[in-house]
């Protein structure tokens, strides 16, 4: 990578890659070139239901219900894509329990009459995702969401300071920016700090040697809060491709983790709007110290309702994290013993 001044138009990556995004699903359905695990059966969406609270106690069997029971039960897909999550777990939750996708693409058109829609750009600043924040209880889903979500890279340079990767959106070519004690690095962080971001650095992706590559993940972490402050209670559950602290020290992910994707292929991520961009999350950060990480293959394996097979499933999915997160201080052996339920 070119460490020399430069003469490209040349974009922070976190900025590059937001607008790439919103660029490539305004014009592309996700089913058009990627296959999820919701594609590959009803295993995901099973796991899913089993998580939700049964409905509140008829006013007779239990003479002073909570308040939050009377709160309408809802599943919120963020990120639903063709909304085919959604549409399984329709045949899987009771009828009153309410659906509602929500994307920053329209509706699709063979969506079911009874999903609810809201077609909104999710960030961490939104006021108000469903439309009934706050005031709902049950499941809020991110699958193969926050991969998607944009972050600062950064390059350790021989000194092992993260220094700020900036790029060429038109081809992908890179040149290394200030590092974070930099005044210039205020300005190439997404809206996040130097400081917050050396802070996370140093906490969940601590320095190993020259050259090594991360991508910053506090954008995430960010959102997912807010996420979860869409529920008055419930869980929210994340999968997406992952890793975890201990590798991340060893090294085994300092080659940074940013890939392009299109037409079913990894290819150069090239941030221009013609690609996917997305990277392995740091889920470990994103969650509180309430939920729990867990293998795909774990979760589904030891579930009466998991998959019998995984053999039809494109390769990698097996390998993907949950993060089950409760949306209720709850007491963190509760919330573990309730993810453990099968
Ligand atoms: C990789 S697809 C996953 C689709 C589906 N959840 C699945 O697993 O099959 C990511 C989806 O997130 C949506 N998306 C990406 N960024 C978004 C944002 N900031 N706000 C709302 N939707 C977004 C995209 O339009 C796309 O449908």
């Amino acid at each position: 990578m070119s460490d020399a001044p430069s003469t490209l138009p040349l974009r922070a990556w976190v900025d590059a890659w937001d607008d790439a995004n919103h660029t490539f699903y305004t014009h592309h359905a996700p089913e058009q070139h990627f296959r999820t695990s919701i594609d590959a059966g009803t295993a995901t969406a099973r796991r899913i239901a089993a998580l939700l609270a049964p409905p509140p106690q008829h006013p007779h069997e239990h003479p002073r219900p909570a308040p939050r029971s009377s709160l309408p039960r809802c599943i919120v897909d963020i990120g639903s894509g063709s909304g085919a999550l959604l549409t399984q777990l329709a045949a899987l939750v009771d009828d009153e329990v309410t659906l509602i996708g929500v994307d920053v693409r329209p509706r699709p058109d063979d969506l079911p009459a009874a999903i609810g829609w809201r077609q909104v750009r999710v960030t961490r600043d939104i006021e108000d995702i469903t439309g009934r924040d706050g005031l709902i209880t049950g499941l809020v889903i991110a699958h193969e969401f926050l991969d998607d979500v944009a972050c600062p890279v950064v390059e350790l340079d021989d000194d092992l300071r993260p220094r700020i990767v900036q790029v060429e959106a038109a081809t992908g070519t890179e040149v290394l920016g200030p590092d974070l004690a930099d005044p210039a690095a205020e300005a190439l962080l997404g809206g996040i700090s130097p400081s917050e971001a050396r802070a996370w650095l140093d906490h969940w992706w601590p320095a190993t040697k020259p050259l090594a590559r991360r991508e910053v993940g506090l954008p995430r972490d960010l959102l997912w809060r807010r996420l979860t402050r869409i529920l008055a209670s419930g869980h929210a559950i994340a999968v997406d491709y992952a890793h975890r602290l201990d590798d991340r020290r060893l090294g085994l992910w300092d080659g940074g983790t940013v890939k392009g994707f299109v037409d079913g292929s990894a290819c150069r991520p090239r941030p221009d709007g013609s690609v996917n961009i997305t990277s392995h999350v740091a889920l470990d950060s994103c969650a509180s110290p309430h939920a729990t990480v867990r293998s795909q293959f774990d979760v589904l394996s030891t579930s009466a309702v998991g998959s019998r097979s995984l053999a039809s499933w494109p390769p990698d999915l097996g390998s993907f994290d949950w993060l089950i997160e409760p949306c209720t201080p709850t007491p963190a052996t509760q919330a573990l013993s309730e993810t453990m339920v099968g």
